[in-house]
């Protein structure tokens, strides 16, 4: 082995530190260093004897190279196991975290409903719920001074003069006409959100929430509706018993629309979804009117699809049996641990519900 690679070897085996390790560096492979100086003795050789020592004095080179890159990585790696050993924290010390919150019921089923659509290739979108007249009535196909205005008891938001009216949205149906009129069609999309409506009482709160679901594509037809609406609630109850029964009904922004009922049945006294011993209603439906799509800037000729509209405080009272929905917006833990809603549960559907 040439002389110069044994004596730099064993001074980058002695080196103690990087500032070490770099002054060997430099004595061999700095601009004067030993090596460098070796090297440019090449361009005087006549080329028979540089062609036999060429090679030599490369792979000297070649060698201190390689050693240095290694010494280097184990001094890093012995700095960094020094640190980890003197920088350890003490995360014994037990902390009062205070009371633990619990997932509410509704943001469960919000979770459930983005995880069971996901899987249908539903994306999540979302609208303002300060709303304006347009987006919530007008683009809905419920014109100015039309009947179906007064189906929904609407709070009205003071606007200046000449400005847009506007109102809390009083359903999720304005997220149809945001998503149309801001991406190109097809569209799949599910909305959960607040909506609002000056109504109280046990069945009724001014504030609560809904699913908005949405599919424009071509070809789209009340059977792509029910298979849907069928997976959906099978999926949601956790049961593949799920009866399913859709009423002729009316809504302005879809035609044909119809109200979708579940059946029910009654288990150890309790009523449960599932069965056929009765029904109840759960959600609204339809084709989307043409009028709407147009109003969105879409040819109805060309795009088609189906939507609906369902309360998730509703779902998840049928879900998880609970009977008052002013309980829902209460905010008392004692009531969701009541219901099993406790803090990090083994999961069933999404996270977070014990059995
Ligand atoms: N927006 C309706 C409501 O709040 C529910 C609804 C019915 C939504 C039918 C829809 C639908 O998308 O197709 O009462």
């Amino acid at each position: 082995m040439h002389e110069l690679q044994t004596r730099f070897e064993a001074e980058v085996a002695a080196a103690g530190d990087a500032a070490a390790l770099d002054a060997v560096r430099v004595a061999a492979l700095g601009k004067s260093g030993e090596i460098t100086q070796l090297l440019k003795t090449l361009g005087k050789m006549d080329p028979e004897t540089r062609k036999v020592e060429g090679p030599k004095i490369h792979a000297v080179r070649e060698a201190v190279q390689a050693a240095i890159t290694h010494k280097k990585d184990a001094l890093e790696q012995a700095e960094l196991d020094a640190r980890l050993a003197t920088e350890r924290l003490d995360l014994s010390l037990p902390t009062d975290t205070g009371p633990k919150g619990s997932i509410h019921p509704v943001s469960q089923v919000m979770d459930e409903l983005a995880e069971i659509f996901a899987d249908l290739g539903f994306a999540v979108a979302e609208g303002p719920e300060v709303e304006d007249d347009w987006h919530n009535f007008t683009a809905l196909n419920i014109p100015e001074a039309h009947p179906a205005r007064a189906m929904q008891d609407t709070f009205y938001v003071e606007a200046g003069e000449g400005e847009t009216p506007l109102v809390l949205r009083t359903h999720t149906s304005p997220v149809q006409i945001r998503t149309m009129m801001s991406g190109k069609p097809p569209f799949r999309i599910i909305a959960p959100g607040r909506v609002y409506r000056s109504d109280s009482d046990a069945t009724h709160t001014p504030m609560f929430h809904q699913v908005e679901g949405l599919v424009i594509d071509k070809n789209i037809h009340l059977g792509h509706l029910k298979w849907t609406l069928e997976t959906f609630l099978k999926a949601f109850f956790e049961r593949d018993d799920v009866v399913l029964r859709m009423r002729p009904s009316y809504f302005p922004f879809t035609e044909p629309s119809a109200e979708v009922d579940v059946g029910w049945s009654t288990e150890k006294g309790r009523r449960v979804v599932g069965g056929s011993e009765g029904w109840m209603e759960v959600l609204g439906s339809g084709m989307v009117h043409p009028k709407v799509i147009e109003a969105c800037g879409l040819d109805p000729n060309e795009w088609q699809g189906f939507a609906f509209g369902c309360g998730i405080d509703r779902l998840a009272m049928l879900k998880y049996g609970m009977d008052d929905l002013r309980a829902f917006f209460d905010g008392d833990l004692r009531w969701l641990r009541h219901y099993g809603f406790r803090f990090l549960d083994v999961p069933t559907l999404s996270a977070g519900v014990g059995a």
